[in-house]
């Protein structure tokens, strides 16, 4: 047995003799462990933490509940199961979650409704935004169903990685807390949305009694999440995952890479939102013109297709044989999301991949 991990190339470096590698630009989930996470990693101090706690994750959590101004912060493996306990914990059976209905919550987690036994209500909005008439709607006292808990998501995924304005986190939260419910903010890319706003991440976080952030987006941990809030709330959220089967045993050896996320990682941020807003200018250059381009505010960008054009697969397909990996997000919309193995190189060889597309699927 070793006792030395072996660092492998990032997904951008060719081991010798292979292919060019790929540009990856399917999510910010695709980034590897940087070397210090690595030797993090390998150095970290380790316990049970299913028995007496494992020191490197508490440590994690300390910081991550530092960081959003939060009293406590619980460790789990994903972004999803950090949702899941924010409303496990929060929401009793029979109770009401209110989210916008694009967010990632209700429309790709909703399922966890099953487990809580909560009814989950998705609002229309705008750029990620629940509309407020509609929120104080659903937070009036009814025959319904009592309204325990409202979710915002910032940035948002499904809004092209819109960031929420901090006035309109704050009337959701007063809302919510004037009729008596608790906010939960799935900040799986809330580092983005603080650095967006060039603000603290506690910032962001202000406005909700729980946040839940993802560490291996484009702070490039390998896995892991945070759900941080009320140190009650927290316990909670800490007996439920046991429940759900979360609680994991000598889980510092990922927690150390967390911790090299969260001191070292944000300022990269600003460098993917840069990138994005290369890759959008890039392909709005593309002759034919074929596509709308969203204007990226962080590290997304939304490709719209219109019905003339193939769709999403087609071009999933035809990207791939010029080395582009990008994700159909539906059939008229590619989602094209950059991180830090996305370089400015990597930029023009993704619109060259684009154009020769274009000409391919469009003569
Ligand atoms: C906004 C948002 N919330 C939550 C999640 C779930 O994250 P995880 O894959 O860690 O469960 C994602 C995943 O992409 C996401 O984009």
């Amino acid at each position: 047995m070793t006792d030395t991990l072996t660092v492998p190339p990032t997904a951008l470096e060719p081991l010798p003799g292979q292919a060019p590698p790929l540009i990856d630009l399917r999510s910010d989930t695709v980034t590897r462990p940087t070397p210090a996470m690595y030797e993090r990693m390998r150095t970290a101090a380790l316990g049970d933490d299913g028995l007496d706690g494992d020191p490197t994750a508490r440590e994690l959590e300390a910081l991550a509940a530092r960081t959003l101004g939060k009293e406590a912060g619980l460790y789990v493996p994903t972004a999803t199961m950090g949702n899941l306990l924010a409303v496990l914990a929060q929401v009793r059976r029979q109770g009401q979650v209110v989210l916008e209905s694009s967010a990632h919550m209700f429309l790709t987690e909703r399922g966890g409704a099953t487990l809580s036994g909560t009814a989950y209500v998705g609002l229309a909005g705008a750029a990620g935004a629940m509309d407020l008439t509609a929120l104080a709607s659903a937070l009036r006292p009814s025959g319904a169903l009592p309204t325990e808990l409202v979710c915002m998501e910032t940035t948002h995924v499904n809004a092209g990685g819109a960031v929420l304005p901090l006035a309109h986190m704050q009337a959701v939260h007063d809302l919510a807390h004037g009729a008596g419910a608790r906010v939960h903010v799935d900040g799986a890319r809330l580092f983005n949305a603080a650095v967006a706003l060039g603000v603290a991440p506690a910032v962001v976080a202000r406005h909700a009694d729980t946040v839940s952030i993802c560490l291996s987006k484009g702070l490039s941990a390998p896995a892991g999440a945070v759900l941080a809030g009320p140190a009650q709330t927290i316990a909670r959220a800490r007996r439920l995952r046991k429940m759900l089967g979360g609680t994991q045993r000598q889980i510092g050896l990922l927690a150390a890479a967390g911790l090299e996320a969260i001191e070292t990682m944000p300022h990269q941020l600003a460098h993917d939102h840069a990138t994005a807003r290369r890759l959008g200018d890039a392909l709005r250059t593309l002759r034919p013109g074929v596509v709308g381009i969203t204007a990226p505010i962080t590290n997304i960008v939304f490709v719209e297709l219109p019905d003339a054009v193939p769709d999403s697969a087609a071009w999933a397909r035809e990207l791939a044989q010029h080395g582009v990996l990008i994700r159909p997000w539906g059939p008229r919309r590619i989602r094209l999301v950059t991180h830090r193995h996305i370089g400015a190189a990597c930029i023009d060889t993704a619109a060259e991949g684009f154009r020769q597309a274009a000409r391919a699927l469009l003569g």
